[in-house]
């Protein structure tokens, strides 16, 4: 209930822009957003590296509803590469379809994110592009993008969400072509005509998956797989099912979001897993910092902790 009030609100733009003008609001967003600027960004990213954690750089912002925005999104991608590169950092972007103008066309879509991708793949090493997983009205739209792409670019890769019960399905075309995949839980609000309603049904077919992507057919195909959950239970199981079949701890990675368990992300590095942290920066951070709300209601209880502290200081 909470969980679907918060995802609701984060589609609020009048609560958004009440909430990014707070500094008290900024402060708890904070905890998960590593700053307002590429600046800020590369910063986190550096300081990630120096704990031997990998980062992907996401510019915040989503479902755009304006042209000169959707291609503002893309130069803040091509800045966030040449900011890669020019401070000597290693890290792959993040991005989602709506902030290159998915709700206006996907002509428009295309052309931004083909642009992206092929600055990303203008160096050496070439820089790996993640394309997002949004809610479900735009799932067959982002696979749909995604393959087209992926025919002229290898530095490229998809989301897949565990609570849709069409993930199977989709994980065999994805393995089939050999593709790159993030899998996660899914952080929307959907209907149990499409996603599971019971955690622990999600929680089951993230293993399923997790089996199927680590197989020999999907590595042998090409595809890698970045584990994105803060689950230990699911990650020890994913730990174990790989050292049963011989696929060594650099054959995939585990992925967290930045601000989230970091205890559990140092400790995979030292016990030798890869570990990549997604880093999401810039001023539109709202729905962003409602879903990370929305994944932990405790998270709640944090915020009104800072914002009490800060009205008392
Ligand atoms: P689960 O929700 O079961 O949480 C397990 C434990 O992790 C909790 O008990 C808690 O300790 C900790 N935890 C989880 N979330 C937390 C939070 N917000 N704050 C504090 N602690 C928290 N989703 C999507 O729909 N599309 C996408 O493209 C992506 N991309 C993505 C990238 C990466 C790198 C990650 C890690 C996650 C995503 N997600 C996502 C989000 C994902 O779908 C899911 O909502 C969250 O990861 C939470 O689910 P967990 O797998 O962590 O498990």
């Amino acid at each position: 209930m909470m969980r679907e009030a918060l995802i609701w609100m984060s589609r609020s733009q009048a609560m958004g822009r009440m909430m990014t003008t707070n500094p008290i609001a900024w402060s708890a967003a904070s905890r998960f957003v590593a700053g307002e600027t590429i600046e800020e960004a590369i910063d986190v990213v550096r300081r990630l590296a120096g704990m031997g954690l990998m980062s992907t750089l996401d510019y915040l912002g989503e479902n755009v509803t304006d042209e000169d925005e959707a291609v503002r999104s893309c130069d803040a991608y091509l800045n966030t590469i040449d900011h890669i590169r020019s401070s000597d950092v290693e890290s792959w972007i993040s991005l989602k379809l709506t902030a290159l103008g998915f709700d206006i066309s996907d002509e428009l879509t295309e052309g931004l994110l083909r642009r992206i991708i092929e600055h990303a793949a203008d160096g050496d090493p070439a820089i790996f592009v993640r394309i997002d997983m949004e809610g479900s009205p735009y799932t067959q739209r982002t696979l749909d993008m995604f393959y087209k792409v992926f025919e002229d670019y290898s530095n490229v890769g998809i989301v897949i969400q565990s609570y849709l019960y069409r993930s199977d399905d989709d994980v065999e075309t994805l393995v089939g072509k050999g593709a790159g995949v993030r899998l996660c839980k899914g952080a929307y609000s959907e209907p149990p005509s499409i996603a599971y309603p019971d955690k622990k049904d999600a929680d089951e077919a993230y293993r399923r998956l997790t089996a199927r992507l680590l197989s020999d057919e999907a590595r042998a195909n090409g595809t890698y797989l970045g584990v994105a959950t803060h689950d230990e239970a699911i990650i020890e199981w994913t730990k174990g099912h790989a050292a049963d079949n011989g696929i060594g701890p650099d054959e995939y990675e585990f992925q967290m979001l930045n601000g989230v368990r970091r205890d559990l992300q140092r400790k995979l590095v030292a016990d030798g897993y890869r570990m990549r942290v997604y880093v999401p920066y810039g001023t539109h951070w709202y729905p962003y910092f409602m879903r990370r709300l929305a994944e932990r209601p405790e998270n709640i209880m944090f915020m009104a902790r800072n914002m009490v502290r800060e009205i008392g200081k």
